[in-house]
């Protein structure tokens, strides 16, 4: 057994390097750095922040270094650390089955320009003084391009309302590295449609602006080789409540959900008040029963199982940012479980009462009828017999 286990071993330490770690259920085989990923080239400008990756895959785990020369000096390979270029540099490397390095550089001037280097190895010579790293370290490079950021002058930011019937926001392009491509113009991310043009001066009007037209507009330049440019115009309005629910009507122990949205920008801070005896109160929550979830423009306060004698009343949203403030009121109905059932119970009563008149008319009725002792079918016989006498003698007198 031991033997066959020798020789096994013996062969396979001829074919593949092993590594034979002692309580090590199986052999680990061990295999070179390659690249799984590796950085690429970009071009950025003043003031922006590029980030190269670098994935490398090994057995052990290889180790990864950032080197960087300037632009044609490859010969000048420095090391790059964590906190290089005042602060600017960052470096964060994670080792597990693949090791992955990020490469981050921000505020960048020109002189960051450069051609990036990352340097991955797990041989165990690597760090060898007497070796040549160019054999025990494999590389991928990326060429990083700054160009000077584009300048834009444009509106100053702006609240509404204003005065006047039109708000027109202007950019205009004084100067770029190249020439531009085209311009268009993006309101809160996203592109306004019809609005791409050639010209450097660019122009993008509001008529009679509303709070809906509040938000953080942008023009921006394209190029065809480099990044595109912009500049941002903010528009503030105070809130506005444009939707919310006026009443809720919900029978004890369901859900209430109500709701408020808003137009205006910066969106408001929303809260939740109940309007008691003339006074707002912060809403109990006392009994945990009741949950707000906001996001920008839209708030919603759920309660759940209602409570017909603590919940009933006046609920405001009240939507505040840095213009202003407004409210709005919901009034929340609770009805009794029994409430669905009245209806029913109301026929049910009628019923009964009926019955009970019924019952009560016939008992009071028949003792007098049968006081002499004859049953209702002779009353009936007599009465007949009565009829028949009466249209006899009607006919005798005819
Ligand atoms: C843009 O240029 C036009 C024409 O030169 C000028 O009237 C306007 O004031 C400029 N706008 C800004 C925001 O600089
Ligand atoms: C606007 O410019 C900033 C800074 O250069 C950049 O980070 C951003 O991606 C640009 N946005 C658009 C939509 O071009
Ligand atoms: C609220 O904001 C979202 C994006 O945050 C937007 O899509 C939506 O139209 C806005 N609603 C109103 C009423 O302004
Ligand atoms: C009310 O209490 C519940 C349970 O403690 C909690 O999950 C919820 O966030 C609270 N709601 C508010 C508006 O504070
Ligand atoms: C909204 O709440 C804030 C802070 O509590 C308050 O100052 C403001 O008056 C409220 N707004 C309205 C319209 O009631």
């Amino acid at each position: 057994m031991i033997c066959f286990f020798f020789l096994s071993f013996s062969r396979s330490l001829l074919i593949y390097p092993v590594v034979f770690l002692p309580f090590h259920p199986t052999p680990v085989f061990l295999s070179l750095a390659g690249f799984v990923k590796s950085p690429l080239s970009e071009t950025k400008l003043t003031g922006d922040t590029f980030e190269l990756y670098c994935d490398v895959v090994g057995n052990p785990t290889p180790e990864i270094q950032w080197w960087y020369s300037e632009i044609n000096r490859a010969d000048s390979f420095r090391q790059l650390w964590d906190g290089a270029r005042k602060r600017r540099v960052s470096i964060s490397t994670a080792y597990g089955t693949n090791a992955v390095s990020v490469l981050g550089v921000s505020r960048l001037t020109l002189d960051d320009a450069g051609t990036y280097e990352c340097r991955a190895s797990n041989d165990p010579r690597r760090n060898d003084l007497h070796q040549n790293p160019a054999t025990t370290w494999i590389r991928a490079q990326a060429t990083i391009t700054v160009l000077q950021k584009p300048s834009i002058t444009a509106s100053e930011h702006n609240t509404l309302p204003v005065e006047g019937d039109a708000l027109t926001l202007q950019c205009n392009l004084t100067s770029a590295h190249s020439a531009h491509e085209e311009s268009y113009w993006m309101k809160n991310g996203e592109e306004i449609p019809e609005t791409r043009s050639s010209n450097r001066n660019t122009e993008y009007r509001l008529n009679k602006p509303r709070g809906d037209d509040a938000g953080v507009y942008m023009c921006v330049y394209t190029f065809l080789m480099a990044p595109p440019a912009n500049a941002t115009i903010e528009i503030k309005s105070a809130p506005e409540i444009t939707g919310h629910k006026r009443s809720e009507n919900k029978n004890e122990g369901q859900r209430a959900v109500l709701y408020c949205k808003s137009v205006g920008y910066p969106h408001p801070v929303w809260t939740w008040r109940k309007f008691v005896n003339g006074v707002f109160r912060e809403i109990d929550n006392s009994t945990g029963r009741f949950f707000i979830s906001s996001r920008d423009n839209y708030t919603e306060l759920h309660i759940i199982n209602l409570d017909i004698n603590l919940d009933p009343g006046e609920y405001h949203c009240n939507a505040t940012n840095m213009i202003s403030t407004r409210d709005e009121k919901s009034v929340l109905r609770v009805r009794s479980h029994l409430a669905p059932l009245w209806p029913l119970l109301g026929v049910l009563a009628e019923i009964i009462i009926l019955v009970i008149i019924i019952v009560v008319y016939e008992k009071r009725k028949k003792p007098e009828d049968l006081q002499d002792g004859e049953s209702p079918e002779m009353v009936k016989t007599n009465s007949t017999n009565n009829h028949k006498d009466k249209n006899l003698r009607q006919r005798n007198t005819n």
